[in-house]
């Protein structure tokens, strides 16, 4: 008799845990949205601006096609998003029937930045290449939101249970600046009112019903090899023992100190939220410091150099980017931090999800996932 009921026990057990990950009511949230820029577009520019050709090789070492992302395979919100049992965010200019708007959109939009277009015109900064900013993403939201949920209560109810990105964001803020050979001093002087932005952004979310964010900061740009090879500093006292550009990386650390700030404010203002900063910039750094031990090259040059793109130092040509005619490919990405300059591989958005999900990176933690970060 005991036997059996020990026996019923462990079946009705295993039946509860198999519905845990088969069953969307137990996942720890139903959606994802997502606001940001190229670190985090799923194909929002892509669909704007037309398509990349088929044998480009972005996407290639996961969708064998360029999937609308900026690096060969999945980003650090596709890691996430399948850590919590959710579907590859759609990209809201790109949404097609069988997708599930109910389960998260995605806003990002490659190229945008933290500040209006139109603050770049008035300070003579070389422009974003886009206008499709965070205050415009937010737009977005507040327009796809009547298809989410109808009354406050609705609304309220279905927010409690998602989870939203404001950011990365701000990168190409600080990139229009140093397009435009701005000082380090000048970039510093607009970090105060990026972060405005950012505030101002989760503030309005909260205004929506929103109870639940994820606010990143920036990453160790001085590390980038499209950043290390625009600036192309000759003063040797510029780089640190990695190689990585001091300024900018000091820069970074400057933001995300506000940024932190900012957040505290956010959550006096705001008790009822919980805030999560995401910090990238020490995830990705330890990258760098250490690549072995993620499965990267431990050659200290070719670490910091492009997967894909043109004989030129860092192997970035602003004038000849990945997937141009004549540019080239690494013999392995996933030895590779950089993909394009600009962007990551996937092997370092996976290494940089995980140290997100699985810790320490994230302050306060997400809510414990269901599953580990793909393979
Ligand atoms: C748009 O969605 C379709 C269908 O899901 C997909 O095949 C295509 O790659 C997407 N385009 C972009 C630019 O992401
Ligand atoms: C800004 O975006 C709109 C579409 O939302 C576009 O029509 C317009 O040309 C853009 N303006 C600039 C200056 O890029
Ligand atoms: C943030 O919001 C305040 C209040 O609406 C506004 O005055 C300020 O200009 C906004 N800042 C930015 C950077 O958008
Ligand atoms: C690419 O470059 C090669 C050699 O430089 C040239 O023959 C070819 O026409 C170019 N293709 C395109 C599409 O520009």
């Amino acid at each position: 008799m005991k036997i059996i009921i020990l026996f019923c026990i462990i079946t009705l057990t295993c039946g509860f845990f198999g519905n845990v990950v088969s069953n969307d009511n137990h996942l720890p949230y139903k959606a994802i949205f997502n606001f940001g820029d190229s670190i985090s577009d799923t194909g929002n520019a892509m669909k704007s601006f037309g398509p990349m050709p088929s044998n480009s090789p972005y996407g290639s070492t996961y969708f064998k096609h360029p999937a609308g992302r900026l690096s060969n395979g999945r980003l650090i919100i596709d890691f996430i998003a399948g850590a919590y049992g959710l579907p590859f965010l759609p990209a809201l200019h790109n949404l097609t029937k069988d997708q599930d708007i109910m389960k998260g959109v995605n806003f990002a939009f490659a190229g945008s930045s933290a500040l209006e277009y139109k603050f770049f015109a008035q300070h003579a900064v070389t422009p974003p290449g886009t206008n499709n900013s965070l205050s415009v993403q937010l737009g977005w939201f507040k327009e796809l939101k009547p298809s989410l949920c109808k009354s406050k209560k609705a609304c309220d109810r279905y927010f409690k249970k998602s989870l939203f990105f404001v950011g990365e964001i701000g990168g190409n803020d600080i990139l229009s600046y140093v397009l435009t050979n701005k000082p380090v001093t000048e970039i510093r002087e607009i970090v105060p009112l990026m972060v405005e932005a950012i505030a101002n952004t989760t503030s309005a979310l909260i205004k929506e019903g929103v109870t639940e964010l994820v606010i990143p900061g920036n990453f160790p740009i001085g590390c980038n090899a499209a950043f290390l090879s625009i600036v192309d500093s000759k003063k040797k006292e510029d780089y640190d023992e990695l190689g990585c550009l001091i300024p900018y990386n000091t820069l970074v650390e400057y933001f995300n100190e506000q940024l932190k700030c900012a957040i505290d404010t956010l959550r006096q203002n705001n008790p009822q939220a919980q805030i999560i900063y995401f910090d990238y910039y020490n995830d990705a750094k330890r990258l760098y410091q250490a690549p072995q031990k993620y499965g990267f090259t431990s050659d200290k040059n070719e670490i910091l150099k492009a997967c894909c793109g043109s004989n030129a130092p860092y192997n970035v040509d602003v004038k000849k980017p990945c997937g141009t005619n004549g540019t080239t490919v690494c013999s392995d990405p996933s030895k590779q931090i950089n993909w394009d300059g600009a962007h990551l591989t996937e092997a370092a958005y996976r290494m940089i999800a995980k140290g997100l999900v699985e810790g320490p990176f994230a302050n306060p933690s997400l809510k414990t996932p269901p599953f580990k970060i793909a393979a």
